[in-house]
């Protein structure tokens, strides 16, 4: 075969190599599928570039080869050389006259699992390995990524440093208890103290760990002293919450940022969020298209919707309020004090406001320590944004930086201060008034995809009894 570089599919249909036509090119990808008639065959071959696919035409008879030709089904890895023409073809711009082909890998149409029908969700988990293959998986992986590059961005172009925080910690930043532990001690015999409790001075680190919940804490140390700083990574929670949005592992943004309150902190989430909405909608078209004619006929109709209309802002008591005189018949009873349900949640954002919300100032007692406290004494800096279809999406608040108050919360929240002396030590010296939040990122993939299980936004989802892959 002869040597040609490679070419993407979406650069060939994008039309970059239209000074090609009439001339030789390579692409090499999975067959999607092939279909023909007994002098002619038509291959649809995708790799992975662009959501469509490029046809190869082989004319049967010259090609004169019907043995490899066989082997060129559904699944199959192929590289294949040939003119590009024109395509006479009905939504394609170009296709590729076969000359030559190379087969790296078959499928045996007898066991490759992704047949050309439509496969469930559910099943398509089971083969977690091979759906990045599917048109959807492909979209939203593509469309992952390129939100991950528009974080970044958005936090570059804005001067924000991005600070590596630690996976394997010491604390627990929202003090919820849902850690995994970390831990090299033999399992099968457990060092022990003279009171029976395990001694983990002999463990690793001679101290508990566990994975981190939220790079926060960390990230609050960097902006008292870069005063806008961000981290972007894996956090994971033991909760045992089986819900279409809740992973065990995902990720989080989280900025952090000296000298705001809580207004520039909702300033910052708004725009931020619009920003990552324009990002998509203006790159990843394509995929979005796509999505939105198989799963969710309104996904960017309700994307505009996010842009366009203003966050309305109230407080959780204003909340509870328009809850309790709702009517409705929640499955979760509301009354002052309660965490809200995403029940609650979506009720405000879609039935009585339609629009995107923030809801700032809830109970000290069903948020973190950290929060600064309000002067009734009662109420915390909280904010969390709540989205259509999604609930929560983000949460955050400005932080206490006083150090005796801050001492006084953990104190009545039983968290030891010999954890966190540290992020003690930044109210001792220097500290500042700062606001952060954490954005999850899956929730975020789910408002942007349409999808409406969080274990098909993320390539491998862990959830409660499940890590295989
Ligand atoms: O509200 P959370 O618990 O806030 C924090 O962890 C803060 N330390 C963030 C900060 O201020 N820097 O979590 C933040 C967001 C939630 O709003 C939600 O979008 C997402 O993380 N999240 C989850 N996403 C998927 N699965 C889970 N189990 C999640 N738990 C929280
Ligand atoms: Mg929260």
């Amino acid at each position: 075969m002869k040597s040609l570089k490679r070419t993407r599919v979406t650069d060939l249909l994008k039309g970059d190599y239209s000074h090609f036509v009439g001339n030789d090119v390579n692409v090499k990808g999975w067959v999607r599928t092939r279909r023909g008639k007994k002098n002619i065959a038509f291959i649809a071959l995708n790799d992975g570039s662009t959501i469509h696919n490029i046809q190869i035409v082989v004319d049967v008879v010259s090609f004169n080869n019907d043995e490899l030709l066989k082997k060129i089904t559904t699944g199959a890895c192929i590289s294949v050389n040939g003119m590009l023409v024109e395509s006479p073809g009905k939504g394609q711009l170009y296709e590729i006259h076969a000359s030559d082909i190379k087969l790296y890998g078959e499928a045996d149409p007898e066991k490759y699992p992704l047949q050309k029908k439509v496969h469930s969700m559910e099943f398509l988990r089971e083969i977690a390995h091979l759906r990045p293959r599917t048109n959807t998986f492909g979209a939203i992986f593509r469309i992952r990524h390129a939100l991950s590059f528009a974080i970044h961005k958005y936090f570059n172009d804005k001067g924000f440093y991005y600070i590596h925080t630690p996976i394997i910690t010491g604390s627990d930043c929202e003090g919820a208890g849902d850690m995994f532990r970390v831990t090299t001690l033999d399992l099968d015999n457990l060092p022990r103290k003279e009171d029976g409790s395990v001694d983990f001075s002999m463990d690793f680190f001679g101290k508990e760990t566990n994975l981190t919940v939220s790079g926060q804490l960390e990230a609050e140390l960097g902006a008292m002293a870069l005063s806008n700083v961000y981290t972007f990574g894996p956090t994971f929670r033991a909760e045992n919450s089986n819900t279409p949005r809740h992973l065990s592992e995902f990720w989080m943004v989280e900025p952090e940022v000296a000298f705001y309150d809580i207004d520039d902190n909702m300033d910052l989430a708004e725009d931020f969020l619009k920003y990552l909405i324009r990002y998509l909608i203006d790159k990843c078209i394509d995929d979005l298209e796509f999505l939105q004619s198989r799963y969710d006929s309104k996904v960017v109709e309700t994307l505009s919707f996010v842009l366009e209309n203003d966050f309305k802002r109230l407080t959780y008591t204003e909340a509870i309020k328009i809850l309790e005189n709702s009517g409705q018949k929640f499955e979760f009873p509301v009354k002052w004090g309660v965490d809200l349900q995403s029940e609650h949640e979506r009720y405000l954002v879609e039935k009585h406001f339609h629009k995107p919300l923030i809801l700032t100032d809830y109970p000290k007692q069903i948020k973190a320590f950290y929060m600064k406290l309000n002067d009734d004494g009662r109420t915390v800096r909280a904010l969390d944004v709540l989205f259509p279809r999604i609930g929560e999406i983000i949460g955050g608040s400005q932080r206490e930086e006083d150090y005796n108050k801050l001492s006084q919360r953990i104190k009545e929240m039983k968290i030891d201060p010999d954890d966190v002396w540290w992020y003690l030590e930044t109210r001792k010296f220097g500290t500042a008034p700062h606001s952060g939040f954490g954005l999850g990122f899956e929730r975020f993939m789910l408002f942007a995809t349409g999808m409406s299980n969080i274990r098909d936004v993320i390539p491998f989802p862990r959830t409660p009894m499940n890590a295989e892959f």
